[in-house]
């Protein structure tokens, strides 16, 4: 086995927000024996080791010194209701298979950007579901040990897109396969507003995996920068969670508020109405803008910098704590 180990490599096409970053090596990496192959390599000769799925939740501050390991391992093994899928995957593959094949669970994660082996990273979630509430185990590679590591559910210490891969192993491990419980009885989740106006007009006993998946692809469509046609990382920010004192506090001081109640009693707030409400959609730094679609989307407009876009992002955290005292904690994962 031998690695094409590249130098000096523009990043720009391999992170969707297009950023201009350069890797110092880089490799390509299809199978798990390479990915020991190339951290090998790297601590002979002490490099720093960075890891990268499609790059799509990843902001680069800087050029990287080291090596960039791209993981393209590929397969999905589907046995029973469980799956099991590699790193490498297109995330929004692996959802289509899965419901091509009958089982239910991942239809409303439809169209999330990015590889299934980031996907629990940030824990990604969208119209109800959270990845948390499929995964059986995450198996990784301890990029200073090699041992492989078999995390359970609980292990990963998933919350609101946190894991312990944002925490404790951020940087100290390589993602290799993801296994999921799913479903071959249909249980919709359509508590969602958008999703509640859809079902509306539905009968319900007719409605299908595969229908919610195409709205809900339908959905995001309208909603949100597409990556492939405007560099974009989704939502910049966390939505914030605060107690139900503050939370009726800020609906009074501010009606119009947008928010939802939680589980536990606080209440998640929505960021891109704090950020619309203070008239930031098209606020820009250099070439990079808050997204005129939709305010927690901050977009590359063809020649943005990681300090234009990192400078933005403080911009938009200044200008919400001054209005509203709340700190917006910025989503994706910021590589130094
Ligand atoms: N809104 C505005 N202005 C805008 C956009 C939205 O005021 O420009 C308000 C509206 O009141 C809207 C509310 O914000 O009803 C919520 O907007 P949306 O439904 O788009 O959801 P979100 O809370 O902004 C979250 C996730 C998205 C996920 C959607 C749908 C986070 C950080 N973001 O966005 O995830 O797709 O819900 O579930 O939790 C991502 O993580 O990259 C991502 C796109």
């Amino acid at each position: 086995m031998t690695l094409n180990i590249q130098s000096q490599v523009l990043l720009a096409t391999r992170n969707t927000l297009r950023l201009p970053t350069r890797a110092e090596y880089l490799v390509d990496v299809d199978s798990d024996a390479e990915i020991l192959e190339a951290l090998r390599y790297a601590r002979q000769r002490r490099w720093p080791v960075t890891v990268l799925g499609g790059g799509s939740n990843t902001v680069f501050a800087q050029d990287l010194v080291g090596l960039v390991i791209c993981i393209r391992t590929r397969g999905i093994e589907l046995i029973d209701e469980r799956v099991i899928a590699a790193a490498g995957e297109s995330w929004d593959h692996l959802v289509r298979h899965t419901i091509e094949a009958g089982l239910s669970g991942l239809e409303n994660l439809t169209l999330i950007p990015g590889l299934v082996g980031a996907a629990p990273i940030q824990n990604i979630g969208a119209y109800g579901v959270e990845l948390a509430g499929v995964v059986e185990a995450v198996h990784a590679i301890d990029i200073a040990t090699e041992e492989t590591l078999v995390l359970s559910n609980l292990d990963c210490q998933f919350g609101y897109r946190d894991s312990i891969f944002k925490r404790a192993l951020h940087q100290r491990v390589i993602i290799t396969q993801v296994c999921l419980r799913l479903n071959h009885s249909f249980v919709p989740q359509l508590d969602y507003l958008d999703l509640q106006r859809w079902r509306a007009l539905q009968s319900p006993e007719n409605v299908t995996a595969k229908q919610v998946s195409a709205v809900v692809a339908d959905i995001r469509r309208k909603k949100l920068p597409d990556p492939a046609i405007v560099g974009n990382v989704g939502s910049f920010f966390k939505n914030p969670q605060i107690d139900a004192d503050a939370w009726r506090q800020l609906q009074q001081d501010f009606p119009g508020l947008t928010g939802r109640e939680q589980v536990d009693g606080s209440w998640k707030l929505s960021a891109a109405w704090l950020i619309d409400s203070l008239g930031l959609k098209g606020f820009k730094v250099g070439d990079a803008a808050v997204s005129d679609q939709h305010a927690l989307v901050l977009i590359n407009k063809g020649k943005a910098t990681s300090q234009d876009v990192l400078a933005l992002a403080r911009q938009v955290q200044q200008q919400v704590m001054s209005r509203f005292n709340l700190q917006l904690e910025i989503e994706p994962v910021i590589i130094p």
